[in-house]
């Protein structure tokens, strides 16, 4: 990268090496293009499509930076064409053009992004009360300007191709819903009009946010500057955590379920929801809770909890109150102080293990 003020100057020839291939094979091809003043990547490459490569695929819509299509990878950084200046080179810099590496090619610089939109289906939809009509929706200015940093998203999925979770790792596809996708649970999670309560476990359940190690790495090529980790990923983390081994949150749980009993409903045996017995907070579907259990699995040795089991009523007996736990055990294991080593940051999902 170079000087980001130096203008490029008018009409001088300057070197790209620009990926040529299908899914067969490829290669890079070198050219020599024009570039004049004030033009972004993607001018050039529209200018080598006019001149000498009418073949090149490259996906584009806007040129404004608003559409998303034009992901690509420049001289190895994610980044938009039409937002990339040409004055941020060297004169003498090679510009090196490649597709996004993290999904399949279709040809040239275009990929089939389609990963994303399969994991866009998977991603329970915004749920508004039931007796709400679409026309209805009231929200206070407030709540709207909680969410908004991550509306802007443009779906470049720039974050999701930079996201070392499934970079070079094709097996973690199918466990792994990536930042994209976090943030808009974040966003549900904060719409006070949804009625789902679980976005976080789910989060942590299906769309795999426990792989995340929290890098930051798609924080820094998103062109929206939305803040992914800081602002979404670290606080969902932190919120499912604290619902999971928050001694308070634990004991309206009991309490909670103690009130459900009484009311007439059914036992809460965990052999019949085909849950396993836990400690943590209960605002959620008993098999989240589960999922989410088996979500924090951190390739180390872990101590199991050995909590009392509940009776056939689904009652606890007297002796949870002298467990030596306030809530369940810590999936760091008791053993271990902050901030962990390197080594220990290994993080493997169970999915991944089936
Ligand atoms: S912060 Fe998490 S989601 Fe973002 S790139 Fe790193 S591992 Fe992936
Ligand atoms: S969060 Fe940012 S990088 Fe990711 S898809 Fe949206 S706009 Fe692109
Ligand atoms: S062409 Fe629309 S974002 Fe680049």
């Amino acid at each position: 990268m170079g000087n980001q003020d130096a203008p490029a100057k008018a009409g001088t020839i300057r070197h790209f090496r620009i990926w040529r291939g299908d899914e067969s094979g490829g290669e890079l091809t070198d050219y020599q293009v024009e570039v004049n003043e004030g033009e972004v990547v993607l001018d050039v490459i529209h200018r080598l499509q006019a001149t000498q490569a009418p073949d090149l695929a490259c996906r584009w819509n806007c040129k404004a930076g608003k559409c998303g299509s034009c992901s690509m990878e420049i001289n190895g950084m994610p980044r938009l064409g039409c937002m990339t200046r040409m004055s941020t080179f060297d004169e003498n810099e090679t510009v090196t053009i490649t597709p996004l590496r993290t999904f399949p090619i279709i040809r040239d610089l275009v990929t089939d992004v389609s990963f994303n939109y399969e994991k866009a289906r998977e991603t329970p939809a915004f749920a508004p009360p039931p007796d709400l009509a679409p026309g209805e929706y009231r929200m206070q200015q407030v709540d709207v300007e909680r969410s908004q940093e991550f509306r802007k998203c443009i779906e470049c999925f720039l974050c999701q191709n930079t996201c070392h979770v499934v970079r070079d790792h094709e097996e973690n596809k199918p466990a792994f819903s990536g930042p994209r996708f976090f943030i808009r649970a974040a966003e549900l999670d904060m719409h006070p009009l949804d009625t789902r309560t679980d976005r976080k476990e789910y989060a942590q359940a299906s769309q795999g946010l426990g792989y995340c190690n929290i890098t930051k790495c798609c924080t820094e090529v998103c062109p929206e500057h939305i803040k992914i980790t800081d602002n979404a990923i670290i606080p969902m983390k932190e919120r499912v955590v604290d619902r999971r081994y928050d001694p308070l949150v634990w004991l309206g749980s009991r309490i909670f379920r103690r009130g459900q009993d009484g009311a007439g409903q059914s036992p809460r045996d965990p052999d019949q929801l085909g849950v396993a017995h836990s400690h943590a907070g209960a605002s959620h579907e008993p098999g989240a809770e589960t999922d989410a259990e088996r979500g924090l699995h951190w390739g180390r040795q872990v101590p199991q909890p050995q909590a009392p089991a509940v009776d056939s009523r689904g009652r606890l007996p007297i002796s949870e109150f002298a467990f030596d736990r306030p809530a369940a055990p810590s999936p760091f294991g008791d053993d271990v102080t902050f901030p962990m080593p390197a080594k220990d940051l290994n993080y493997a999902h169970p999915e991944q293990q089936d």
